[in-house]
């Protein structure tokens, strides 16, 4: 039997002081809980960024509040019951527990004073914001440096290109001159020779030749943007349908051909002959990239290049376009020689199976139609080369086919011929009297003014556009029309200056003969320069 006495019988049961240790045991109980609850949440909540030490002593923290609130309750039930046992029980688990987490503490404080403060955590905040600043501007920096660099890379290849096509414009032009005459004689020479069976194989040979620099010429002019161009309302798709058409027997069967038309496609200002070319010298590239077969894909498009896109593209002015687009699966371009592709005589074929022409002529072609030109491609995938052509607002498309010129080559009147090379001007006299007509000749412009002011009888002046003398072939022509009222006008030239061609384009009505060319055409545009 215990002889034991509860706490209250201490205090004489006296409510008073039961009732406020009752209340401040309860309410000390209840902090001690809460604090305990608090930290395990805290913990259980940050876990994952807390260091297991600070975790550890966090956990010991909290156990040691609850068991001090058990045994604040305790203290409550040892009013009126004398269990001191369990208190002291209580009181022997509590005990180790505090001097561990006393001992905890004490090893942890170095650590503890370490950690950062407010006040630093703020400033190395801020430390590390400025320090983000710095790295942003910094990389806005190269990035800048990297778009001038890149814009200064797009101007170089512009003059490089310049600089090419001046000098490619001035041999061509000469050449051009040497190939009018050649051409011309070999058909003269040819008639004269053609029951001589020795000589008929090398005339054939010359005429071969002569047609095959022509050709070479043309592409070269072309690249110059020095050909002249006769640019027309042109439905982009009609032509791609012409040249695929064209193509399929060329590019045999292992090459599929494949076509995208966008039924609304604009019509495109560009002269429709020289499109045409552009496409098949394409579709050729594309058949060489391909010699184990493959697709090509033709496509047309209405684009806006936008301002975005003319700030990255010096040359683009922002506007509407038709894109016409040749794309090919074929072995594809390195990446360090898509800068020197539209260069003339650029090639990586064999000797005598490409001459490097093909995209300098379609480069100078869509640049002297004011429209823009890209290539891409990835090596071993393909290549697309896209042309953006300018669309024709409001002018009507006009039939692909020349009309009106008359097909009679013989005639009685009378031509001044003015040309300054004496070889061509001798070679076409000889041509035009070939055809019946009277002759007169000047070697530039202020003899011709002589001839004109004389007796003699004058229909047409035949005119090359570059004369010396002091006049252009064009001013030649209005001084020649003042003087003689009714005078016809025909010009012939290599490559065309702004007197006859502005920025490219034939002024309305000139009627232009370009080298070289055949007798036939010559004849051809005599009588349409002649007819009523
Ligand atoms: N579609 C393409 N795929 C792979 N390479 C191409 C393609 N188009 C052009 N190239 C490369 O660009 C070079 C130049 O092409 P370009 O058409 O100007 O000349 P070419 O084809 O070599 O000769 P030419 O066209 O005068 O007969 C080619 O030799 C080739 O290396
Ligand atoms: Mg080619």
């Amino acid at each position: 039997m215990s002889t034991l006495i509860p706490h209250g019988a201490c205090l004489e049961w006296q409510p008073e002081l039961v009732w406020i240790n009752v209340v401040s045991d309860a309410m000390v109980a209840l902090a001690l809980f809460a604090t305990a609850f608090l930290l395990g949440y805290f913990v259980w909540r940050r876990q994952r960024d807390m260091q297991l030490m600070f975790r550890a002593a966090f956990w010991g923290y909290a156990t040691f509040a609850a068991l001090c609130g058990i045994s604040r309750l305790l203290s409550i039930l040892l009013l009126w019951a004398p269990a001191y046992g369990i208190e002291a029980a209580t009181k022997g688990v509590l005990a180790p527990v505090a001097a561990a987490i006393a001992t905890g503490l004490l090893l942890m404080l170095p650590r503890m004073l370490m950690m950062p403060t407010h006040v630093q955590l703020q400033r190395a905040y801020a430390a590390l914001e400025e320090e983000m600043r710095h790295r942003r501007s910094a990389e806005a920096m190269v990035k800048r440096f990297q778009e001038i660099e890149a814009t200064e890379a797009q101007v170089r290849q512009a003059q490089r290109m310049e600089a090419i096509g001046q000098l490619t414009g001035g041999v061509a032009h000469d050449f051009n001159n040497i190939l009018t005459v050649i051409t011309g004689s070999i058909e003269i020479l040819a008639d004269a020779v053609k029951h001589r069976r020795d000589l008929v194989p090398i005339t054939e040979l010359i005429s071969a030749a002569a047609a095959r620099g022509a050709d070479l010429t043309q592409h070269l002019l072309a690249f110059a943007r020095r050909q002249p161009l006769q640019p027309r309302a042109t439905d982009v798709n009609a032509m791609v349908i012409d040249v695929a058409r064209l193509l399929r027997p060329t590019l045999g069967e292992p090459i599929e051909i494949e076509s995208m038309l966008a039924h609304d496609a604009a019509p495109a200002l560009i002269d429709p002959s020289q499109l045409s070319t552009a496409l098949l010298n394409l579709a050729l590239n594309a058949r060489d990239a391909m010699p184990n077969g493959g697709k090509l894909t033709l496509e047309t498009k209405n684009v806006v290049l936008d301002e975005n896109y003319a700030a990255m593209n010096r040359e683009v002015k922002p506007g509407d376009y038709v894109m016409v687009a040749v794309s090919d699966t074929g072995h594809g371009i390195p990446q360090s020689l898509l800068e020197k592709v539209f260069e003339p005589f650029f090639t990586t074929k064999q000797v005598g199976k490409g001459s490097g022409l093909g995209l300098s002529m379609v480069y100078g072609f869509v640049k002297q139609s004011n429209g823009h030109i890209k290539i891409y491609s990835e090596e071993g995938h393909g290549t697309t080369v896209k042309l953006y052509l300018p669309q024709a607002a409001g002018v009507p498309v006009a039939p692909v086919a020349e009309t009106g010129l008359l097909r009679g080559e013989h005639g009685d009147e009378s031509i001044l011929i003015v040309e300054d090379d004496a070889l061509v001007r001798d070679y076409v006299v000889t041509q035009i009297k070939r055809f019946g007509y009277r002759t007169l000749a000047a070697s530039n412009s202020a003899e011709a003014l002589a001839i004109i002011d004389g007796p003699e009888r004058i229909d047409l002046l035949y005119t090359d556009v570059i004369i010396p003398g002091g006049m252009n072939g064009r001013q030649l022509a209005i001084e020649a029309v003042k003087r003689r009222p009714g005078l016809r006008v025909l010009y012939t030239s290599g490559y065309t200056e702004n007197a006859i061609v502005h920025h490219g384009r034939l002024d309305p009505g000139v009627l232009l003969l370009p080298k070289p060319y055949l007798s036939a055409d010559l004849a051809r545009m005599i009588r349409t320069a002649l007819a009523p």
